[in-house]
Formats: structure tokens, sequence, C-alpha cells
């Protein structure tokens, strides 16, 4: 692991204590109704990457193959042990990088992610992972928060950008649907929740 992705994943250990009330301040963020429509649209064998502390766990849903969960944060996983109760599929954690995954290639036939490409330290690298592992007519299902396309807001995500990185681990001003784009998926879906949340589904 290089040492940037060390150092990130140092805040994210640090973060996993008080993750869960945050998120819950938070819920605009992510809401229960967008967690649904995204694991809704999991299909076979699913891996679930950057799963933090499990908080989507309720929403696995009936039918699929089973789930495959990865954090590379051990304390984060610590924390998504003690839920696992509350998945009605089988999950597997394991402690893996995203930029640098375990997998045979073509493992997976969904690749789903919540509020996780703001703090990969090489998106593209993490991106062209996910693709490699997804079966050819798998899908990737993405629920991420981007840069503003308001101009002047923009900008001043950039601004405050690196205070979120020292702090949370986690860029605000990431444009991950062109990252995914840049990563040779082919987009089939982007919807925009609000000006900053995008729901993306694309092809390997
Ligand atoms: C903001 S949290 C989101 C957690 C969860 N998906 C949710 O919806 O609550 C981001 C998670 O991604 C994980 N993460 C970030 N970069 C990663 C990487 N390169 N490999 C694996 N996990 C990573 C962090 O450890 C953290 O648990």
């Amino acid at each position: 692991m290089d040492n940037l992705t060390e150092k990130i994943k140092a805040r994210h250990n640090r973060l996993a204590s008080f993750y869960d009330p945050l998120m819950g301040a938070m819920d605009m963020m992510i809401r229960k109704s967008d967690q649904e429509k995204l694991f809704s649209l999991a299909r076979g064998k699913v891996l679930e990457v950057g799963v933090g502390t499990g908080r989507n766990f309720p929403f696995y849903p009936v039918g699929i193959e089973g789930v495959t969960a990865i954090d590379y944060s051990p304390r984060m996983l610590e924390k998504a042990r003690s839920k696992l109760h509350q998945s009605r599929v089988s999950v597997t954690l394991l402690e893996m990088d995203a930029q640098n995954m375990a997998f045979a290639d073509q493992s997976f036939d969904t690749v789903v992610t919540a509020c996780v490409f703001c703090s990969v330290p090489d998106p593209i690298k993490g991106l062209h992972e996910i693709r490699r592992v997804l079966k050819p007519d798998g899908r990737l299902v993405m629920l991420e928060h981007v840069r503003s396309e308001n101009e002047a807001l923009g900008k001043v995500m950039d601004f405050v950008n690196p205070v979120f990185l020292n702090i949370f681990g986690s860029n605000i001003n990431r444009r991950t649907v062109e990252n995914v784009q840049a990563a040779g998926f082919a987009i089939e879906k982007v919807e925009k929740f609000n000006d900053i949340m995008r729901f993306i589904i694309a092809r390997p």
C-alpha cells in the first residue's frame, strides 16, 4: 500500500468510532430510500466496496447469491462485524484495498458503492479494479457525492476540500461520473438526487 493510501486509511480508522452518529446527523446525504434503491439493483454475486460500518446491511435484497463486502479499514470492519445480524443474506467481510483487489477477473455480477469514491486515494485505479472483477454483463451501481456543477459552489468546494480531506479522509470535489468514464465504463444512467448526490449505473 502506498504512503498516501496508508495516510487516508489512518483517517478512516480514526473516523470509525464516530461514523454512525455523524451519518445519522446527515440523513439527507444518504437517505434510506436511496440505499434501498441502490441495493434493489443488485443481482447474483455482489461486491460492496467500502462497506464502512455496515450501514447498508439491512438493504441487501433477498434473492442475491450473497455479498462480499470489503474495506481497507480494520476499525470500520470491526463495527461492520457487529451488525452482520442485520443482513438477510450471507455476507463475507474482507480487509482489502479497492485499488488492489485479490479477486479473480470477472468474479461479480454487481458491484455497489455508497459514498466511497470521494475517498479512494486513486479513484481511477480503484474503478479499473472494479471493471476487472465485474463479469462482462455485470453492473456497477453507485451512490456518490460529487463536485457541484454550480461554478461558484464548485470553487468553494475546491477551496475547502483540504479541510475535509484532512479530517475525514474524504474529497468533496471529486468528479466521479467523469472518473467512471475515464476508467472505461459505459455509463447507463446518471440520476441527480440533488446538486451533489449522484446515482450512477455503469457497464464494464
Ligand atoms: C464515507 S465511508 C462510506 C461507508 C459505507 N459505504 C456507507 O454507505 O456508510 C467510505 C468508506 O470507504 C472506505 N474506503 C476508502 N478508500 C478505500 C479503499 N481504497 N479500499 C477499501 N475501502 C476504502 C473507508 O474506509 C470507509 O469505510
